[in-house]
């Protein structure tokens, strides 16, 4: 069986070119020592994600030749991307910017539609798009002795697929955009790019203390192996909306009283504290004063009531013990948590994981609101000062991160629904889907990415374990919010 699948990708996809792109001007800027956020990233995969467009309107060979050639030049403002990861001596892992220089594949699957890698008959993301990403499987330690950089453009029958795997060591979601976004604005011409990143290393996320590496680099710490299957959910604005609705109001019926509430006042004035509270959300509030039992005050955001909605179906759908402790883990931005904040165009990894702890029974017996507000307290805590204690808990055992889930009660959120993933206009339109490789994927990763449409409209890419996937296509109170389209 593995040997078919891995006949029929390498069969799908030709390599017609394969080349080293070098930043068109010299780096100037000095080592980069690995901060305790990167550091931490070092067991893990390369990021993997990639955009689809349609077919581009110039010959593919001219094109490959453009994007070679803004490569170049976007490596100029990204030089850790050409560079390479060393160790010094005393143990400390650097980028050194040494002008290495990137890889860039020109992959043939004319043969491939690009509705073949949108979705397959069970609804699976197919196992195609997998094969259109560079640097599959290696670690990030590897960064030592290979690119920390490859980009791969796989030319379709109707479009194409630009995929781009980062070394996680080195960038975060936000960097691995912010560097996409900026190709992407230098391959359509534009002279300057929007956002400078910022390859200041003087913060607190600096380390004075030496990683514990095992001998011969560390290793990703769960096995590709166990049978998983992936999902894309998605989720309408609208949809988004009457979630976070009943996780801050909750009343399923909200909106209708609200609408009666609405026609008998609507002669009368009404004065709003508020300018930016519309008659209906004053109204609907005035509701849920009467009607919450938990504390109304807080307003619990779309995300985090999404994410409550996945962990009460999972939950479910894993048919765990109600006394089975299960973790929610989430990736915070620590750039605008961090005082002093550190620039939102930081450059590097500036996340931790922040987790929630809570019994089976009680996510599933308690109600939704319940759930986010644990999820909502964590990451409201998630301040300054948690986030220094998480680095100075780092220092005491300065471990790789351990991305997986060993006991099967775990939930791990990653990517997040505002990264400008389809800000990537590289000169005939915006990407039509993004989807990512085989990286970092394991029972109960999720990610988050905002949907094309904009809107708040969020779609999820879930990887579980094909029963508990079953469970979840046929959660009634999952089910109800994703959109069928
Ligand atoms: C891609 O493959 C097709 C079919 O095998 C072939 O006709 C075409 O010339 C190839 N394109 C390139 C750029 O090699
Ligand atoms: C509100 O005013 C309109 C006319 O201005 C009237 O037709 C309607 O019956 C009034 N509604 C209520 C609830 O008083
Ligand atoms: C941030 O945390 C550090 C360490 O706890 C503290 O010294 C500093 O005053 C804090 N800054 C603010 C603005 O809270």
């Amino acid at each position: 069986m593995c040997v078919c699948v891995s006949t029929m990708l390498s069969q799908s996809l030709a390599i017609v070119s394969k080349s080293t792109v070098f930043p068109d001007q010299k780096s100037a800027i000095a080592d980069l020592k690995l901060s305790v956020s990167d550091l931490s990233m070092l067991c893990c995969h390369y990021i993997q994600k990639g955009v689809l467009f349609t077919k581009p309107p110039f010959p593919i060979l001219e094109l490959i030749s453009l994007l070679k050639q803004s490569l170049s030049q976007t490596l100029t403002r990204f030089p850790p991307l050409a560079g390479r990861l060393t160790t010094d001596a005393d143990g400390y892992v650097y980028v050194t910017c040494n002008d290495a220089g990137a890889d860039l594949i020109h992959a043939n699957g004319s043969h491939i539609h690009v509705r073949d890698l949108l979705s397959s008959d069970n609804g699976d993301v197919p196992e195609l798009v997998k094969g259109c990403f560079a640097l599959d499987g290696t670690v990030n330690y590897e960064g030592h002795f290979g690119a920390i950089l490859a980009v791969q453009v796989t030319e379709l029958a109707d479009g194409l697929f630009i995929c781009c795997t980062v070394n996680h060591a080195v960038a975060d979601g936000m960097s691995f955009w912010n560097f996409f976004n900026s190709f992407a604005e230098l391959s359509r011409g534009v002279k300057t790019i929007s956002r400078t990143p910022d390859f200041c290393r003087d913060s607190v996320l600096n380390s004075p203390v030496v990683p514990k590496l095992p001998a011969g680099g560390p290793k990703v710490t769960f096995s590709g192996d166990a049978p998983v299957r992936e999902r894309i959910f998605r989720f309408t604005g609208e949809s988004i909306l009457k979630l976070k609705d009943k996780v801050n109001n909750n009343d399923d019926g909200g909106i209708d009283v609200v609408a009666e509430l609405m026609g008998r006042h609507s002669n009368d004035t009404l004065k709003f504290p508020d300018r930016n509270l519309t008659p209906s959300t004053w109204l609907r509030n005035s509701v849920s004063r009467e009607t919450t039992r938990t504390n109304p005050t807080i307003e619990i955001s779309s995300f985090q009531s999404l994410c409550a909605l996945l962990w009460r179906g999972i939950t479910r759908a894993r048919k765990l013990p109600s006394f089975s402790m299960t973790t929610f883990r989430m990736a915070v931005n620590c750039r605008h948590r961090l005082e002093p904040k550190l620039d939102p165009l930081y450059f590097g990894n500036a996340i931790q994981s922040v987790r929630t702890y809570a019994l089976a029974g009680d996510v599933l017996s308690k109600d939704l609101r319940w759930c986010a507000q644990q999820l909502n307290k964590n990451v409201v805590a998630h301040n300054n000062a948690t986030v220094r204690k998480y680095e100075e808990n780092w220092m005491q055992d300065p471990k790789c991160f351990l991305l997986s889930d060993f006991d099967g009660t775990m939930i791990t959120m990653g990517s997040s629904s505002r990264l400008p993933v389809y800000d990537n206009d590289f000169g005939w339109g915006r990407p039509i889907a993004v989807r990512s490789g085989r990286a970092n994927k394991f029972d109960g990763k999720i990610a988050a990415f905002p949907g094309r449409e904009g809107g708040g409209s969020v779609d999820l890419e879930v990887i579980l374990a094909p029963e508990t996937m079953a469970g979840l296509e046929s959660d009634l109170e999952f089910m109800q919010y994703v959109s069928s389209l």
